[in-house]
């Protein structure tokens, strides 16, 4: 009996001492100098950017590692500590929610990380040192701007869609749209066809952050495109036909616009749609070229990528990042790169994604 005690306690032991031997040997054997945490791997705006990264680190000095949240915030702080552990020492990550990704970047400046906001700011921390972005309002201004310049005549029935109230971008999308949109709803461009919320508030250019969500929370997409067809189909068997033949749609990303274009074309009663996008998805560049989205936003997403190593790489070589602006995230200002983007409709789809190297013209069927 003792015997056989002992034999298991040594057993135990040297269990223990294999499982120490293989956690130094992980953290020894994979360090990283930074990590990078990616909101979704199902929506195709981020699976390019990890592209976008791996085509950028080829020749990178560092080491680095990209991991995927899955729309989870708990999956996504899991990323992070598991990128802590192996040495970090700067993390680049888009969060899934913004204000969740709060404790997920504490922890990393706890342990002297700097955190650099990819895309999306993470709110309400004084833990995010920097924040590399587009220009989100002028992308929601775009889309905008691009439906007023189609609207022909008055009363065009006007639907309006955003993306998660959990994302910060949605508000700066949705307020930058509705500056433009707004006058045009007043003197009648434009009627409001799916928004309660909207028609309530059509009288102010400037709205609120709750103002402004208030809107966003009826007309959610929540970046989902079934989300968004289910809307769509809703609004669509609620509208009368005085809410439908030649309409407008403010469709906030490609992925929605695809699936709520889909609906609107197999509604008869509508006549002609103008529907935008954004983020030059293969799929909806292919949507534009087929006359079935009318434009997107092209968010060139090799010079977010570059901005964000950039800075990393000044950091890590003891260097202050360069700024040119800042986000105030509800708690701190913090310093950001901003970078611009470009309106793509089908007369110039060619130039600005397949010239400029972007796509390859044999990815696209019907391109002139
Ligand atoms: C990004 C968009 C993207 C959307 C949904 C936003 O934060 O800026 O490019 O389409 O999230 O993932």
């Amino acid at each position: 009996m003792i015997k056989k005690f002992k034999g298991l306690t040594f057993l135990i032991m040297l269990m223990m001492f294999a499982l120490v031997a293989v956690g130094c040997s992980d953290s020894g054997g994979s360090k990283v100098d930074v990590g990078i945490v990616l909101p979704t791997k199902d929506e195709p705006r981020w699976v390019q950017d990890e592209q976008r990264f791996k085509d950028a680190l080829k020749d990178s000095k560092y080491s680095t590692e990209i991991l995927f949240s899955q729309g989870s915030s708990a999956k996504e702080k899991e990323n992070v500590e598991a990128l802590l552990n192996k040495g970090i020492k700067v993390l680049i990550i888009t969060p899934h929610d913004g204000a969740a990704a709060a404790s997920a970047v504490e922890a990393a400046k706890k342990e002297g990380v700097t955190v650099i906001a990819y895309d999306r700011l993470i709110t309400d921390t004084d833990a995010v040192d920097y924040y590399v972005t587009f220009d989100s309002l002028a992308v929601g201004a775009a889309q905008a701007q691009y439906l007023v310049d189609n609207a022909k005549g008055s009363g065009v029935p006007l639907y309006l869609y955003a993306g998660a109230a959990s994302d910060n971008n949605a508000f700066l999308f949705f307020e930058g749209a509705w500056k433009v949109l707004q006058p045009k709803i007043v003197d009648g461009t434009f009627k409001i066809a799916n928004s309660s919320e909207a028609e309530k508030l059509k009288g102010s250019a400037d709205l609120s952050r709750d103002q402004l969500g208030k809107i966003i929370g009826q007309v959610t997409t929540n970046w989902d495109a079934n989300e968004a067809k289910n809307k769509a189909q809703t609004h669509l068997t609620a509208a009368g036909n005085d809410l439908k033949g030649d309409v407008a749609i403010l469709a906030p990303n490609d992925g929605t616009a695809r699936s709520i274009a889909d609906v609107f074309a197999s509604d008869s009663a509508i006549k002609s749609y103008f529907v935008t996008g954004q983020d030059a998805e293969k799929a909806s560049v292919q949507y534009i070229i087929d006359g079935k989205q009318s434009m997107t936003v092209f968010k060139d997403v090799r010079t977010l990528v570059k901005d964000a190593m950039g800075m990393a790489v000044d950091i890590l070589d003891g260097k202050t990042p360069e700024t040119t602006g800042s986000y105030d995230n509800g708690s701190i200002e913090v310093k950001a790169k901003q970078t611009n983007v470009i309106v793509v409709d089908k007369d110039n789809v060619k130039s600005e994604l397949i010239d400029s190297g972007y796509y390859e013209a044999s990815e696209f069927t019907g391109l002139k």
